[in-house]
């Protein structure tokens, strides 16, 4: 089944080739993106997305096409015209399509594309089970905090866990742990919840700050301080965070179980919380 795609201010299908072979998101990266997820067709922390969308917009200089009410009624139409109930929106903005040169002209017109795609989020028992991580070298850009479409790093990153039989890497840089290829990265340690602080070296997801705010609400103690990779030994619990995979146990680092390859306690609050929340937004 094709999917309902958004481009450039008209709908049509995923079938369409829209995008031209000069468009820069394609040949330079030039380009930022958003994921975002919807249940029973009500997107999840739409304004969260839009907000950091925004801020790596400003930030590589390419005009917003949409202010907030405009992104929440494309959205809104989009859903509406969306045959499933559950899944995500991915969103991407470029700065658009020019003759091939490293210098852009001034004044291009941004390319903007937005789809949905049925998605299985992670179930009760996926929840329960957890995943294995690697660790792995971070070989990204110096601005991370930016969610740029550069994500070659990410990509081979990933499909070395997955070659490890893992379904994550997390990178370390300088002997510090940063987050995932594709999510936030935290730890349990003596019941304090520990992750890396926003700076240009994570992306500032959305769950990580729902995570936060969760367990602050929960009363437990939060340390946004940068981890070292030897205090990756002897934890309590680890988990990542993202849109697709909510609050997912970490149960194994580079081969090394954690705390019996159970579920924490801490991590356990936090899914049950995430949850409520989601079906509430
Ligand atoms: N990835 N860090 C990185 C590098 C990511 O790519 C993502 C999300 C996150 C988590 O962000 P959020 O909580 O806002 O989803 C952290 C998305 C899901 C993706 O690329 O598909």
């Amino acid at each position: 089944m094709s999917d309902v795609l958004y481009f450039n201010g008209r709908f049509t299908t995923t079938d369409e080739r829209v995008v031209g072979v000069e468009d820069r998101g394609f040949q330079f990266g030039d380009a930022v993106y958003e994921v975002f997820k919807f249940l029973r067709k009500r997107p999840v922390f739409l304004a969260e997305h839009h907000r950091r969308m925004e801020r790596g917009l400003r930030e590589i200089e390419i005009p917003s096409p949409w202010d907030l009410t405009r992104f929440a009624a494309v959205t809104r139409d989009l859903l509406d015209r969306t045959a499933f109930d559950d899944g995500i929106v991915y969103v991407q903005v470029t700065r658009g399509e020019a003759r091939r040169a490293h210098f852009y002209p001034e004044g291009m017109t941004p390319t903007v594309v937005a789809y949905s795609r049925g998605f299985q989020f992670p179930d009760a028992a996926a929840k329960a089970r957890g995943i294995a991580v690697i660790t792995t070298p971070d070989l990204r850009w110096k601005q991370c905090q930016v969610k740029s479409v550069n994500l070659l790093p990410n990509a081979l990153a990933k499909k070395k866990a997955q070659r490890a039989g893992a379904v994550e890497a997390v990178f370390v840089d300088d002997g510090i742990v940063r987050e995932g290829a594709s999510s936030s990265f935290f730890v349990v340690r003596d019941g304090r919840l520990i992750t890396h602080p926003l700076d240009e070296h994570i992306l500032p997801g959305v769950v990580r700050d729902q995570a936060i705010s969760l367990a602050l609400a929960a009363k437990i103690r939060v340390d946004e301080r940068p981890l070292r990779d030897d205090e990756l030994f002897g934890l309590d619990e680890a988990f990542i965070t993202s849109t697709t995979m909510g609050v997912m146990p970490a149960v194994e680092i580079d081969g090394r179980v954690i705390a019996n390859s159970r579920r924490g306690e801490i991590t356990t609050t936090l899914q049950r919380m995430l949850d409520e929340l989601e079906t509430r937004a």
